[in-house]
């Protein structure tokens, strides 16, 4: 059995989540975007887009790959970080789900390396990215459960409505 933290749920604007790192559902570019992105971008301030702009010029020259997560600045955020992941595309034909479960490995092993005590995820790659929401919340739930978040006091998904707060409640009560 691996070491786990309790997952919280919660309602709410992950922007205003008082936690170390604020995991963003970003894009390739990590230039911004809507949904999530555009909120950490907008409140976080130019320090963070700033950051991106430098991992652009450096080691993500050719953009940040799906599933892969690095971290900026929080700005003006509460947090300290953002972990930056790229979330996969729905596709009705692949299966991407090994790479929606990458983004939550990936972003908890950055925040750990970076010393974090407390981590809030969206529900990656259901809003744009248009995963259906039961299922993502499935593999999230279950990949971080399969992680030894020892070393965090509080994992937390901050989910955008009801209907995504039901599916990770749904999620958290069958994925034992
Ligand atoms: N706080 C918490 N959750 C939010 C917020 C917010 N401020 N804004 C949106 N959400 C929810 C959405 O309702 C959805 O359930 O986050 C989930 C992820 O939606 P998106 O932000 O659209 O992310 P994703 O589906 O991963 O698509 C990523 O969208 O914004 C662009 O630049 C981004 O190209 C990238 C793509």
């Amino acid at each position: 059995m691996v070491a786990v933290a309790d997952i919280e749920l919660a309602i709410g604007d992950i922007t205003e989540q008082e936690v170390d790192v604020v995991v963003n559902a970003a894009n390739s570019s990590l230039l911004g975007g809507g949904g999530v992105d555009g909120a950490i971008h907008r409140k976080g301030g130019p320090d963070v887009l700033g950051e991106c702009q430098e991992l652009r010029a450096g080691r993500y020259g050719s953009g940040l790959p799906t599933g892969q997560a690095v971290a900026t600045t929080a700005g003006r955020l509460p947090a300290r970080w953002v972990v930056h992941t790229v979330g996969p595309v729905w596709s009705g034909s692949e299966d991407r789900s090994e790479l929606l479960a990458d983004c939550h490995r990936n972003a908890l092993a950055v925040a750990a390396e970076l010393g974090a005590r407390s981590i809030a995820f969206p529900a990656i790659s259901t809003g744009v990215y248009r995963w259906p929401l039961p299922d993502a919340a499935r593999i999230a739930v279950a990949t971080v459960r399969g992680c030894d978040t020892s070393g965090f006091d509080v994992v937390r998904f901050v989910l955008f409505d009801r209907a995504a707060h039901a599916a990770f409640e749904s999620a958290l009560r069958t994925e034992r």
